[in-house]
């Protein structure tokens, strides 16, 4: 796996790929990775003939009052388990070479990154959106690779996509859980035993709206009502959003029907979870 930390030397290297001919792949993460991440150096292994991967902590998503200098750090390990998964190259940059002095533009999807997350952590999309927007215009992939546990991340990148004509095509891969149903995140590494247990009540309130609507419930405010409840049980657990909306407009949606979005977010002591659900 050859590591690059230029734009240019990484730009070059992607281009030689695809002059060959090749597919190529990209998987953009901000390290600390879990089984979720591989899940997508996995997939894009499989759909392409080429694959980098990029980490970056990116700090303009994140908020004066957020965790990027406790963000966990592991790069070692993280190209350990990226060599193993056969990937070509990592794209590793450091902040000034991403950020360079005077940096004044910002890519936003206006109307979308306010929803959900965008509520509380106000700049965190347009933080996203613009680091993916530099990501693709560095590596200039065919296929961009990311997770549904992120499912409004999702929905803002896409959009990002078509509004402005950019040519990779988003590959979106299923939430991928612990074995008791924790939706497998780099933040799950702050939780202490207590709260680890707490946590898991954000995938139990929404295997609980699931039912329900399985059982024909189809009022967005019973169901939502009910997942809270859930969530209510422990009340370590503070709710930050619950809503159920659809998934490619973030809007909410009343009348509940198949493929609707249940989306949560809850903060576990200090720590942000969030976990997601596609109706149907
Ligand atoms: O999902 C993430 O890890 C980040 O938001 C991303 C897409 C790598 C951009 O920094």
């Amino acid at each position: 796996m050859k590591i690059t930390r230029a734009v240019l030397e990484m730009r070059a290297a992607s281009r030689a790929a695809r002059g060959k001919g090749q597919r190529l792949g990209l998987v953009p993460t901000m390290g600390a990775l879990h089984e979720g991440h591989l899940a997508l150096v996995r997939a894009a292994k499989s759909q392409c003939d080429v694959v980098a991967a990029s980490i970056f902590v990116n700090p303009l998503q994140f908020g004066p009052s957020e965790d990027l200098s406790k963000y966990p750090r592991t790069f070692e390990r993280d190209c350990e388990r990226l060599e193993k998964e056969g990937v070509e190259f990592l794209f590793a940059p450091p902040v000034e070479e991403m950020y360079p002095g005077g940096a004044r533009s910002y890519v936003n999807v206006e109307g979308l990154s306010e929803k959900l997350d965008g509520k509380s952590r106000p700049g965190h999309f347009r933080g996203v959106t613009t680091v993916v927007s530099k990501l693709f215009h560095i590596v200039e992939p065919d296929l961009a690779f990311f997770g549904q546990k992120d499912a409004a991340q999702v929905a803002i990148i896409r959009r990002m996509v078509r509004d402005l004509n950019i040519p990779a095509e988003i590959v979106v891969c299923p939430i991928v859980r612990e074995p008791d149903g924790l939706a497998m995140s780099s933040r799950n590494a702050y939780l202490n035993g207590q709260q680890r247990k707490s946590a898991l009540l954000l995938n139990r309130s929404l295997a609980h709206i699931r039912e329900l609507f399985q059982r024909g419930e189809r009022d967005g405010t019973a169901l939502i009502a009910a997942g809270k409840h859930v969530l209510g049980e422990d009340p370590s657990v503070r709710l930050d959003y619950f809503e159920i909306v659809n998934p490619e407009t973030l809007d909410p949606v009343a009348e509940i029907r198949q493929n609707s979005l249940v989306a949560v977010a809850a903060y576990v002591g200090t720590t942000r979870l969030i976990d997601n659900i596609l109706l149907g």
